[in-house]
């Protein structure tokens, strides 16, 4: 890569990263994703190998990750980059603060939570992503019929979403049949391969 292309390259990874104007109000849709498409979400989004699949294999949809951790965050919106596409962003912030503060009610029609952090120590619970809280922010999000697709590797933590979700009647539980070109995430795969059972949950809002 010569000096000017590698220059190009960086700014097109940045480009890719959505730093909102005003972390402290809604923020409309198009002010990230000028075309209009479904908007699904990832939260969590971790390596984005999950997410730049999807985007890859679903042009007609945008597709908006979120990571707290910077260094992620900076190699997923190289990886969009180089990969040029148009229909995936990534934002360095917080997954639940997203859903509650600053993305607009009924703009998503999908969000997924891989293998979400599981915080096995007890008192550590306060801190698992998945809790009323938070799925009163993803009703919100969620257009009329979107849906909350999560998956964990870790049964203690499933069991726990189990019991949020079983008090959470605006949402009903459907079936979730992962297709044969499902891409796996990197944590899934390293799971299956060890001969471990991943556990899913579908969720529509009502
Ligand atoms: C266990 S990894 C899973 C990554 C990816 N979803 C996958 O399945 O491969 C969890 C990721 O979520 C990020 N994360 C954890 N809690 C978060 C939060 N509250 N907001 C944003 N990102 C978070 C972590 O930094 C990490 O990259």
């Amino acid at each position: 890569m010569t000096p000017t292309e590698r220059t190009a390259y960086l700014e097109a990874a940045d480009r890719v990263k959505w730093k909102p104007a005003d972390y402290f109000r809604e923020t409309p849709v198009s002010e990230f994703f000028a075309r209009p498409a479904p908007l699904v979400l990832d939260l969590g989004c971790g390596d984005g190998g999950f997410l730049l699949a999807m985007a890859k294999r679903h042009p007609e949809e945008n597709f908006l990750g979120t990571e707290r951790l910077v260094s992620r965050v900076e190699k997923v919106a190289r990886k969009i980059a180089r990969a040029g596409l148009s229909n995936a962003r990534i934002v360095e912030l917080e997954s639940h603060y997203t859903v509650r503060w600053l993305l607009p009610a009924a703009c998503a029609t999908t969000v997924y939570v891989l293998h979400p952090d599981p915080w096995p120590k007890r008192h550590h619970h306060p801190r698992r992503l998945i809790q009323a809280e938070f799925m009163a922010a993803v009703h919100r999000v969620l257009a009329p019929g979107g849906e909350l697709c999560v998956q964990t590797d870790d049964k203690p933590y499933f069991q726990w979403m189990e019991k949020v979700f079983a008090e959470c009647p605006q949402f009903e539980r459907t079936d979730w049949h992962v297709q044969a070109d499902w891409p796996q995430t990197d944590f899934e795969r390293d799971f299956i391969e060890k001969g471990l059972p991943i556990y899913r949950a579908r969720l529509r809002k009502v």
